[in-house]
């Protein structure tokens, strides 16, 4: 399945996506973990993100696009992937589309998780990360052990883009250059929306039930 995850920060993109990843069997491909693995190691892609991403703005089209040609050309995507925070801009959209036509492919699935500004920069400002992926909230999603991730017991951190001034300055970007792709997606009639300030798991449970509804075949 060929599935994108769209939506404000801190909606849940990434918490969904680790849960729907483990039960459909297809990767979770996040841009911005691409470009945190790449500022943590230091690599010339990292430093032109880390400029971006610590202002709150998005990284050239361009960059992105590329980033993500090279990770589908990998064997673990042959039968789909869900792409969290990508596209994020109608001009990355179209050249998506153009890349997945070549082998004859096509999106065939958009969740747009919808939740209000408001209890946004409350969430992002209590998220504790992992390295291995795992997202966590102080309150909302603790770790067994605080601070420590519950499946590679690792120290967990803060991420550089939580602060308030810059969680604002996302919430911006993303009202002015991602909200216009529910439009463009909801035209090819492949949207389908979830409220993403129910709990965690009733919201996975009512993405899956639509996913079965929709006749797609997984074993939950
Ligand atoms: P990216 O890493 O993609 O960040 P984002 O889109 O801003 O989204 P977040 O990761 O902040 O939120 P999320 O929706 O995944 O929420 P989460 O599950 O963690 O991008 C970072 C930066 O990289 C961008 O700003 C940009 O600069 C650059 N970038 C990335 N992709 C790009 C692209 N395609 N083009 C250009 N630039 C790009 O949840 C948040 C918190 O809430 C967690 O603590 C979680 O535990 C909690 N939580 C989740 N769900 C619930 C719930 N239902 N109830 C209560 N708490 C919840």
């Amino acid at each position: 399945m060929r599935m994108i995850l769209l939506g404000p920060p801190g909606a849940g993109k990434g918490t969904q996506a680790a849960v729907l990843s483990a039960t459909l069997k297809i990767p979770h491909i996040s841009t911005g973990d691409i470009f945190r693995a790449n500022i943590k190691g230091g690599t010339p892609l990292g430093l032109l993100a880390k400029s971006y991403i610590d202002s709150g703005k998005l990284v050239p089209d361009d960059v992105t696009v590329d980033i993500v040609a090279n990770r589908l050309k990998e064997e673990d995507c042959a039968s789909g992937f869900i792409m969290d925070g990508f596209p994020r801009t109608v001009p990355q959209a179209v050249m998506f589309d153009e890349m997945l036509a070549k082998p004859g492919k096509k999106v065939e699935v958009v969740i747009n998780i919808t939740v209000e500004d408001s209890i946004i920069v409350k969430r992002l400002s209590g998220r504790r990360m992992c390295s291995c992926g795992r997202t966590y909230h102080i309150d909302n999603n603790p770790p067994k052990v605080e601070e420590i991730c519950d499946f590679c017991n690792s120290s967990l951190y803060i991420r550089d883009d939580d602060k308030e001034e810059t969680i604002k300055e996302r919430l911006k970007t993303y009202h002015e250059q991602t909200s216009p792709l529910v439009d463009y997606y909801q035209e090819k009639g492949l949207i389908m929306n979830f409220d993403g300030s129910k709990p965690i798991d009733v919201t996975t449970r009512e993405i899956l039930d639509s996913l079965k509804n929709k006749l797609i075949d997984f074993e939950d």
